[in-house]
């Protein structure tokens, strides 16, 4: 496996699979890598002859009181999984390969990047969209893979490339879950014993959402029964617009302590 760590690297090792005539997938991520990552991975490997995944914490997408600074950094035991599932190529981009004119953000899309995450965490998503614009340009790959269990991201990236006109195929990759329902997430190691026992609750009660069980309001009182202890939502939108109609995807973010998990699920 090629550990990348400049563009002119980058730029010769992409060159060699033009010259080959391979394809390339890329599964662009902020590192401590799970088992969710590893399927983004091997979905890659099915895509195209190749599979290069970039590790980048991002700062624009962190707001100042965010965890930008603890987000967990696992940089050795990345690169052994990454090895071990045969992955060709690792790419550690450092501060100025992506922001050379400091770290802003300079990408908005209207619409899907507005409601839900966009309320509650009103600088992401253009931190996001400028950080995989800058990804895809500098890599080109065929194709790039996100999980849905950010799945207004997915959205919002699949809209940011038809915007900027960035010329790859966009993948979205099921959730991925824990033996009880709680989605793989890097921050779910920040979680107690005791606030791991709630936070597999979410799963629970927003499959009784998806089937009809429960409305909104109540899934939102029972999130904070159980011992979540805020809700900033809990809804069911539209799964393109994240528009209210027509409905067909809840969505909610929840906290515990200073964890805020995200889980989402198709209506049946
Ligand atoms: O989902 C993530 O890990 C990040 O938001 C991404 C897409 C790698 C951009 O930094």
């Amino acid at each position: 496996m090629h550990v990348i760590k400049n563009i002119d690297n980058l730029r010769l090792w992409r060159d060699g699979l033009k010259e080959k005539g391979e394809t390339l997938s890329f599964v662009p991520t902020m590192g401590a890598l799970h088992d969710g990552h590893l399927s983004l991975v091997k979905e890659g490997l099915k895509q195209c002859d190749n599979v290069i995944v970039s590790i980048f914490v991002n700062p624009t997408q962190f707001a100042p009181h965010e965890d930008f600074d603890s987000y967990p950094r696992t940089i050795e035991d990345d690169i052994k999984k990454l090895q071990n599932i045969g992955v060709q190529a690792v790419w550690l981009p450092n501060i100025d390969d992506i922001y050379p004119n400091g770290a802003q953000s300079d990408i908005h899309i209207d619409g899907v990047s507005e409601p839900l995450e966009g309320e509650f965490r009103p600088h992401f998503f253009d931190g996001v969209a400028t950080v995989v614009a800058r990804l895809l340009r500098l890599v080109n790959p065929t194709v790039a893979l996100f999980g849905e269990k950010d799945f207004q991201q997915l959205q919002v990236i699949k809209k940011m490339v038809h915007q900027e006109n960035i010329d790859v195929e966009i993948i979205g990759a099921p959730i991925m879950r824990d033996e009880n329902g709680l989605a793989l997430s890097s921050r779910n190691i920040y979680l107690s014993a005791e606030e791991y026992k709630t936070a597999i609750q979410l799963n629970k009660i927003l499959g009784e959402v998806a089937n009809d069980q429960l409305d909104e309001s109540s899934a939102t009182q029972k999130l904070l029964n159980v011992g979540f202890d805020k809700v900033d939502y809990c809804t069911v939108r539209n799964s393109e617009t994240f528009e209210l109609e027509p409905p067909n995807r809840v969505l909610a973010a929840v906290w515990l302590g200073e964890t805020r998990l995200i889980d989402n699920m198709a209506i049946r």
